[in-house]
C-alpha cells in the first residue's frame, strides 16, 4: 500500500504523517515513512541546489526535475514490500506540480510506482509557508498559486482525497484517517 501526502510547503504533511503512522501502528499495522527528496547522495545534492539563488530559474528547475526522478528511482525497490503501508511525504506528483513541462516530467517518472491513494493537504496560500518565508512575497505567491492549481488538476488522474488543511491539526488528522481507513481495513465510522 503506497499512500502519498502532497501539498504546498507549509500544508502540514510531515505532522500528519507522524500522527497517521502512530494511529496505524497502534492498530497493529506495519508502517514505513518516506520523504522526498530522500537522504541519498542525490537527495543531499537536491537540497543543496534548492538553496542556490538560481534554483528557481528554468535551467535549474530542469536539473532538479532530472535529479528528483533519479533520487526517486533509488527507493522504488523498497515499495515492492506488500506487507507494509508506505506513507510518503511527496512523490513524483510534486515533480509534476513544481517542475515543467509535465509531459517531460511524466516520461522521466514513467517507471515510478503509482500510488494507491493520494492525499492532497490543500491549504490557502496565505496559510502556507509563504507566511514564514523572508522571500519575495509576490513572486512566491504567484508560484505557489500555480503549484496548487497544478495539484488540483494532476490528482484527478489518481485515486485521491482533498483534505482541507486550513483546519486545526486534529480535524485534519481525523479527515485523513477517514480517507485511509477503508483502504487499510480499519473502521471508518469509529473515527471521531
Ligand atoms: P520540503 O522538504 O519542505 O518538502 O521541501 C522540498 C522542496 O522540494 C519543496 O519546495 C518542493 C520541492 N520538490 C520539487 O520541486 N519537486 C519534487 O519532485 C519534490 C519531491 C520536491
Amino acid at each position: 500500500m503506497y499512500i502519498i501526502f502532497e501539498g504546498i510547503d507549509g500544508a502540514g504533511k510531515s505532522t500528519q504523517i507522524e500522527i497517521i503512522k502512530k494511529w496505524l501502528e497502534d492498530n497493529g499495522l506495519e508502517v514505513e515513512t518516506l520523504v522526498e527528496p530522500t537522504d541519498s547522495e542525490i537527495g543531499v545534492l537536491i537540497r543543496k541546489i534548492l538553496k542556490r539563488p538560481d534554483a528557481a530559474t528554468d535551467r535549474m528547475q530542469k536539473v532538479l526535475g532530472l535529479l528528483f526522478a533519479a533520487d526517486r528511482m533509488l527507493i522504488m525497490d523498497k515499495l515492492e514490500d506488500d506487507k507494509k503501508i508506505f506513507l510518503s511525504d511527496r512523490s513524483f506528483i510534486s515533480s509534476l506540480a513544481y517542475q515543467e513541462p509535465q509531459d517531460w516530467i511524466g516520461s522521466l517518472n514513467k517507471y515510478v510506482k503509482k500510488p494507491d491513494l493520494v492525499l492532497l493537504l490543500d491549504v490557502d496560500i496565505k496559510n502556507s509557508a509563504l507566511r514564514f518565508s523572508g522571500e519575495d512575497e509576490f513572486e512566491n505567491k504567484e508560484f505557489l498559486t500555480k503549484v496548487r492549481d497544478n495539484y488540483l488538476d494532476i490528482i484527478k488522474e489518481f485515486n485521491h482525497e482533498i483534505i482541507n488543511a486550513n483546519n486545526g491539526i486534529n480535524k485534519v488528522s481525523s479527515d485523513v484517517k477517514k480517507a485511509i481507513a477503508s483502504k487499510v481495513g480499519l473502521c471508518r465510522d469509529c473515527i471521531e
